[in-house]
């Protein structure tokens, strides 16, 4: 640098990282339902079954033309018009999602066009089910750096586009549907206070949708073996679920100095109600404490949580300054655990 010049630049980030708070929600579930009861003449399998293995009575299955980015959209606006938020103050839009409309562009970028949150940039994130609290975090991130003001995150699956309606072992698991937070910084102390984070890439092949991508392209092949619908080791992926949620909310709650029972209300992934019922177990936690709505909409996988807090906000089972912890694990194998002061 020339000695003589003397540099006036402004940093607009250097100061301290700001508090968070989610300030809107929303949801958006398909009209038609799909029962255990119509399963039954699908695939062989029961009601009965489902409902003692899972806790799932039934699901919702989106329209033949309704795509990923058309639920998240109907979810994104709700979410903004909670907030008092205008699509075109919206900074950021993300958009966690294994279902996505196309390879790209991404799903958050149709939604960015569907709203018309023209000053947004736009991004998706894959991790499976997990989906929403890994987004939850980026988009933290982004708005406590301020370098976003106001984000937009979704979660979104069309999850009836990649099961196979003939596999009895995952097809009786899943549904559609798609939830949206708002997040901007607050001055008050509430808001995200941390979430856990954790992956293993060594497991991968336990929970997967092998082909249609780089690795097995679309073929004949790969059609014929039906590698383009989701693969699941149903057993061994309910194991390593309950171990690696609890652990992350145990993580969580150390690292804020709280115990379960300052949690207000425990917002686990919607997969099984035995999983969640497992985790509550190993975290001594009273199932009272734990919203759950899989009976109605099954595995939503990134949807799902952010579905049912935005259910849980808006029926008033979640308070001002109630501590909620999420607790989310997925494909991946990925886990992650959030405590938010509501
Ligand atoms: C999938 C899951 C419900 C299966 O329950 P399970 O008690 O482990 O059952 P198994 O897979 O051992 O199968 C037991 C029997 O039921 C049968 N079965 C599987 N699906 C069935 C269905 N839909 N209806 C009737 N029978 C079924 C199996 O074929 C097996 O029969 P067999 O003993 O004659 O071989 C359970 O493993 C699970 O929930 N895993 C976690 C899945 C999950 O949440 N994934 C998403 C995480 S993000």
């Amino acid at each position: 640098m020339n000695p003589e010049t003397t540099r006036k630049l402004i940093n607009p980030k250097a100061s301290a990282t700001r508090t968070v708070s989610i300030v809107g929600t929303g949801s958006y579930l398909p009209e038609r339902v799909l029962t255990n009861k119509e399963l039954e003449t699908l695939v062989d399998t029961s009601d009965d079954w489902i409902y003692t293995r899972t806790g799932i009575r039934e699901r919702r299955i989106a329209a033949p033309d309704e795509a990923t980015s058309d639920m998240a959209s109907h979810a994104a606006r709700k979410a903004l018009e909670m907030a008092g938020i205008e699509p075109g103050d919206v900074d950021m839009i993300i958009v966690a999602t294994c279902t996505p409309d196309m390879f790209f562009p991404s799903t958050a970028c149709f939604v960015q066009k569907q709203i018309g949150a023209s000053k947004a940039f736009c991004l998706d994130v894959s991790a499976a089910c997990s989906g929403f609290l890994y987004a939850l975090e980026v988009a933290h991130q982004f708005v406590a750096s301020q370098s976003a003001h106001t984000a937009l995150v979704i979660g979104a699956e069309k999850m009836s586009s990649v099961i196979d309606w003939q596999d009895r072992t995952t097809c009786v698991l899943f549904g559609d549907g798609a939830g949206a937070a708002v997040l901007q910084a607050r001055e008050e102390p509430h808001g995200i206070l941390t979430t856990v984070l954790g992956a293993n890439g060594n497991l991968s092949d336990l929970l997967s949708i092998p082909g249609g991508g780089s690795r097995l392209p679309y073929s004949p092949e790969t059609l014929d073996k039906r590698m383009n619908y989701l693969k699941m080791a149903g057993r061994e992926v309910f194991k390593h679920a309950v171990t690696n949620m609890s652990n992350a909310v145990l993580e969580a709650l150390k690292q804020c100095g709280a115990t379960v029972d300052d949690v207000a209300c425990i917002i686990p992934h919607q997969a099984n109600a035995r999983i969640i019922q497992a985790i509550g177990q190993r975290m001594n936690a009273p199932m009272e404490k734990f919203y759950i709505n899989v009976h109605k909409y099954g595995n939503t996988s990134a949807a799902s949580t952010i579905v049912a807090l935005d259910e849980a906000v808006r029926s008033g089972r979640v308070q001002k300054e109630d501590l909620i912890l999420m607790v989310v694990f997925g494909g991946g194998f990925t886990w992650a655990a959030s405590l938010v002061e509501w």
